[in-house]
């Protein structure tokens, strides 16, 4: 289990996220919704140590780790696939999987191969492909190639930033099913992104993060419901009706439209 208590991070005199509290479970997927600029990726930075937190704490399975290299917490288990991917145009498929079992130090070739194996198993294109260069790879192939590089580092943890940031619509569902399929491998998976509707489709539950601060948590299907979130972060909720009653009968259909009738 990933926790955060009070964690507090920024930027030389800027302090970005206040005060954050979340957990996520092994086995759930759990939404981080954020207009831009809202402090997702610092946030994820600070899980992950790129960046120290100035108050606070960071632990896996009741430990804490915010004392710990990103290193060093990478091999605990918990991974970041960064925003906009950040694979290696000029490496083979195979050297950037090779990147992500980085911190492990040197693996036996037989090791390798079944971790390569078994982190490309939920991306079928990818295997067949592994001596080509990354360059060669579509948007889509290469975020299924930055998540199957953080599964090398077999993670507990598994935290996806912006993961469907600049692709297509039709690779979005791709990438939105593929992660949704992840959780069925156990990890605990924070999934931040600004795409508030399929990502909470996806997720069990979720936060919304507003200014570094979380104001809202919740089971998904709540926040999907929640007038105030469909008003901020689904483009829903022009008034249609006089009263806010009819106002919310009216969000809730159009919603429910918007996510196929759940
Ligand atoms: N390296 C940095 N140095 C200084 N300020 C930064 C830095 N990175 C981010 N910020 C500031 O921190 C705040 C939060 O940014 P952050 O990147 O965490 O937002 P985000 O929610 O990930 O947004 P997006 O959806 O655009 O990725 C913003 O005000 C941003 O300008
Ligand atoms: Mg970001």
């Amino acid at each position: 289990m990933l926790e955060t208590r009070g964690l507090s991070a920024g930027y030389g005199r800027d302090t970005v996220l206040h005060d954050i509290d979340l957990v996520v479970r092994p086995g759930e997927i759990v939404a981080l919704i954020g207009a831009n600029g809202a402090g997702k990726s610092t946030l994820v930075k600070a899980i992950s140590g790129l960046l120290p937190a100035r108050a606070g704490e960071v632990l896996l399975d009741g430990a804490r780790i915010d004392a710990l290299s990103p290193r060093e917490r990478v091999l605990r288990g918990v991974c970041l696939v960064p925003e906009g991917r950040q694979t290696f145009g000029g490496l083979s498929i195979e050297a950037n999987l090779r990147l992500g079992a980085f911190a492990r130090g040197r693996l036996e070739p037989a090791a390798l191969k079944e971790l390569i194996d078994a982190s490309c198993a939920p991306f079928p294109i990818l295997l067949p492909r592994r001596h080509e260069p990354a360059a060669n790879l579509s948007g889509g192939q290469q975020q299924m190639l930055a998540i199957a590089r953080g599964l090398m580092s077999t993670p507990k943890a598994l935290m996806l930033d912006e993961p469907s940031l600049g692709l297509a619509p039709a690779l979005v569902s791709e990438i939105f099913r593929l992660i949704a399929e992840l959780r069925a491998r156990g990890f605990a998976i924070l999934l931040s992104e600004q795409n508030a509707r399929q990502s909470l489709a996806i997720s069990d539950r979720a936060y919304v993060i507003e200014n570094g601060r979380i104001t809202t948590g919740g089971a998904a299907r709540d926040i999907l419901a929640s007038a105030d979130i469909a008003e901020k972060y689904l483009g829903v909720g022009h008034r249609i009706g006089d009263s806010a009653g009819a106002r919310q009968v009216a969000m809730t259909a159009r919603l429910r439209e918007i996510m196929g009738a759940r």
